[in-house]
């Protein structure tokens, strides 16, 4: 098992470019089988989580070849509709693959997707959703077997008692080449959305109003291939900015997706660095310690703060004057990696859903064992703040979101190895 091995205390500096987004990438990659032709996804990231969406779409018959950050998919020759428990069971977001499945096929087999490190992810507003599309879905022995009565799941009126993302994305999937038209009230307004939206539309598909609560799906027979940039990945851009504001450092980060992040870059200000926008630019000046963020910092679906960037902020306010508190909206297990944050140095005490973050004046190294995967970024910060050496473990976690962080760490001044 490999691990990480940081020693802290080194200024941060440099540039980066933002790599294409994960959480784009996965449900784009699902779409590609909805189309008949090749599709070409440049920007697509190096990922396991996106090499396991490969495996899946292999799995059904997809022909897919990387090369680079370009990803070629070719979906004419898919003949099955069944993936195997194994597959679907690497990657939580394996659920997406249901949506596109039917909206390609009228009919599939996943499995039901497990806990997972943020705690129980059920899947009940996906289920009900495609059942309103008149799609017959049984539940047997671990698996989902999902039919469309008619053989093409039919458009619906569906209201979403919260904005799910992977629930947006899911009837997104399955409505694109339905038939008629889905209305989507209640629904996710996350970037990520208007991505899989963007390369949809790209395909020939009708759908408005992303990006926004209501998104209206008129379903095409068929879709066809198309050649798409995938956008940058705000949350990657979230931990290096994190980073480097904790380390006292300055940078510069490119391909950036300053809108979508805006959300983000509000409560960063607030610490007292220097941020400057400009197109697809941001840069990041913090030279003294980080101020505490004075107002609650509640995470909420888009346009709020996300989630995803609760623990790589966290890790940077443990160091900061003054004390920050956070309010966790989305996930019930999202402050795990709180524990590691503690043991090398950090005061945070959670209940509940909050968490208190007195900021201390320094953290030391210690072996923590990354818990997830902003929480094991989380960790990977501290140690790069922490006086001595920190040893991460179990960085699978990392891996699945972050291409190469070691390398962008190095290339920004910091001592962090991959052994
Ligand atoms: C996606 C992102 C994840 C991000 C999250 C929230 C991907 C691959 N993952 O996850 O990084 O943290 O959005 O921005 O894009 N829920 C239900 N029933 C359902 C569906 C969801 O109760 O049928 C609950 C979940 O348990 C959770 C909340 O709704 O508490 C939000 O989940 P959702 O927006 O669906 O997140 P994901 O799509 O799983």
């Amino acid at each position: 098992m490999q691990k990480f091995i940081i020693n802290g205390g080194r200024r941060l500096r440099g540039e980066l470019a933002l790599q294409g987004s994960k959480n784009s990438s996965l449900p784009i990659m699902a779409a590609a089988l909805l189309c008949r032709g090749e599709c070409t996804l440049h920007s697509c990231p190096r990922l396991t989580d996106v090499y396991a969406a490969s495996r899946i779409l292999n799995c059904v018959g997809c022909r897919c070849s990387f090369s680079d950050n370009t990803a070629v998919i070719n979906a004419e020759t898919v003949d099955r509709t069944q993936v195997s428990e194994e597959l679907m069971r690497e990657m939580r977001s394996s659920i997406i693959f249901m949506g596109a499945m039917l909206g390609r096929a009228g009919e599939c087999v996943v499995s039901v997707p497990g806990g997972c490190e943020l705690g129980p992810r059920p899947i009940d507003m996906h289920l009900a959703a495609l059942r309103k599309m008149s799609v017959e879905i049984r539940e047997s022995g671990g698996s989902i077997i999902c039919r469309a009565v008619c053989g093409r799941a039919k458009g619906a009126k569906i209201s979403l008692a919260f904005p799910s993302v992977g629930a947006t994305e899911n009837i997104i999937l399955c409505a694109a080449t339905a038939e008629g038209e889905t209305v989507i009230n209640n629904a996710a307004r996350e970037p990520e959305i208007c991505d899989l939206c963007g390369f949809l539309r790209a395909c020939g598909a009708d759908i408005k109003g992303d990006g926004e609560s209501r998104i209206i799906i008129r379903g095409k027979q068929q879709l066809h291939g198309c050649e798409y940039t995938i956008m940058p990945d705000r949350i990657v851009g979230a931990t290096y900015l994190s980073m480097v504001a904790a380390a006292k450092g300055e940078l510069i980060l490119t391909n950036a997706c300053v809108q979508e992040m805006e959300p983000f870059l509000s409560v960063l200000e607030q610490t007292g660095c220097s941020v400057y926008t400009s197109e697809n630019r941001i840069y990041l000046r913090s030279g003294t310690r980080l101020r505490a963020v004075k107002e609650r910092i509640r995470t909420m679906p888009h346009p709020g703060f996300p989630t995803d960037a609760q623990a790589v902020l966290m890790a940077a306010l443990s160091l900061a004057d003054g004390t920050s508190i956070f309010e966790e909206n989305i996930f019930d297990c999202r402050y795990r990696h709180t524990d590691a944050l503690v043991k090398m140095g950090a005061d945070i005490e959670v209940l509940g859903k909050v968490a208190v973050v007195k900021g201390v004046s320094s953290l030391c190294g210690a072996n923590v064992a990354a818990t997830d995967l902003r929480g094991g970024a989380a960790m990977v910060i501290a140690g790069l703040c922490a006086e001595g050496t920190s040893v991460i473990t179990r960085i699978c976690h990392i891996d699945r979101g972050y291409e190469n962080m070691e390398e962008a760490v190095r290339l920004l001044g910091g001592d962090m190895r991959r052994v």
